[in-house]
């Protein structure tokens, strides 16, 4: 992600901040990438679009913190957001090691929230949740998530989260740890999920 002149380019997205009815927002358009068929290249980013608008809009009644969705525009596949005030999770724990046990255990409690109502993330990494300045963790970038998930779309999810802490965060493995602690405490089916995630695990060693 690097910053060109206010506007965060991740890899589909760009993500500007805007205005909604006076209130701070920000502006996430999916240009048209050249590189793909224009076929593919206008599902992909209307699919996308739909996609994140509708689990934003689906994972707050169960209980899990998104930004609002404030607007919608198929035609330019751009979705208006509430803009959330806080620090991208993946910075907060870059710059506050000594408190990373302590957003840990709110992730695994988020993400166990999550997963109990049948929702996945789809890019569940630390620079998709949000610390808001209330200490909330707020969960970003839905855009490949799934309601209804099966439980290999949850390992999957567990799998990308593990592996994005033995990257970005390899000074923490105990916090990490706290973080599974308390998400087997809270998902509705610890035991089925942790062999689902070990059997995630055996098949990128050995494949
Ligand atoms: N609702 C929001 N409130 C505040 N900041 C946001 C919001 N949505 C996105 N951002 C900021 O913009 C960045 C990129 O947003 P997002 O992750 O949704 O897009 P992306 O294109 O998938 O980028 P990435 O390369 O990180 O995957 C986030 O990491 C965050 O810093
Ligand atoms: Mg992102």
């Amino acid at each position: 992600m690097e910053e060109v002149s206010g506007t965060m380019m991740g890899a589909e997205a760009s993500v500007s901040d805007a205005e909604y009815l006076g209130r701070r927002a920000v502006e996430k358009v999916r240009p048209t990438k050249g590189y793909r068929l224009p076929e593919l290249d206008a599902h992909l980013r209307s699919a996308r679009t739909r996609n994140e608008a509708r689990i934003l809009h689906e994972a707050p009644q169960a209980g899990i913190r998104t930004p609002c969705v404030y607007d919608l525009d198929m035609d330019r596949c751009s979705i208006v957001l509430e803009k959330v005030e806080g620090t991208v999770v993946k910075n907060h724990l870059r710059d506050h090691p000594d408190r990373a046990s302590e957003v840990c255990v709110k992730i695994g409690n988020a993400v166990a929230r999550l997963h109990s109502a049948g929702i996945c993330h789809g890019d569940l990494t630390t620079s998709n949740m949000i610390l808001t300045s209330d200490g909330e963790i707020c969960l970003i970038d839905m855009s490949m998530g799934k309601t209804r998930a099966e439980l290999e779309d949850i390992g999957i999810d567990l799998r990308l989260l593990e592996r994005a802490f033995s990257s970005a965060h390899v000074d923490l493995p105990d916090a990490f740890e706290d973080l599974m602690t308390e998400y087997y405490a809270n998902v509705g089916n610890p035991k089925a999920v942790a062999k689902k995630l070990e059997d995630i695990r055996n098949r990128g060693r050995y494949t």
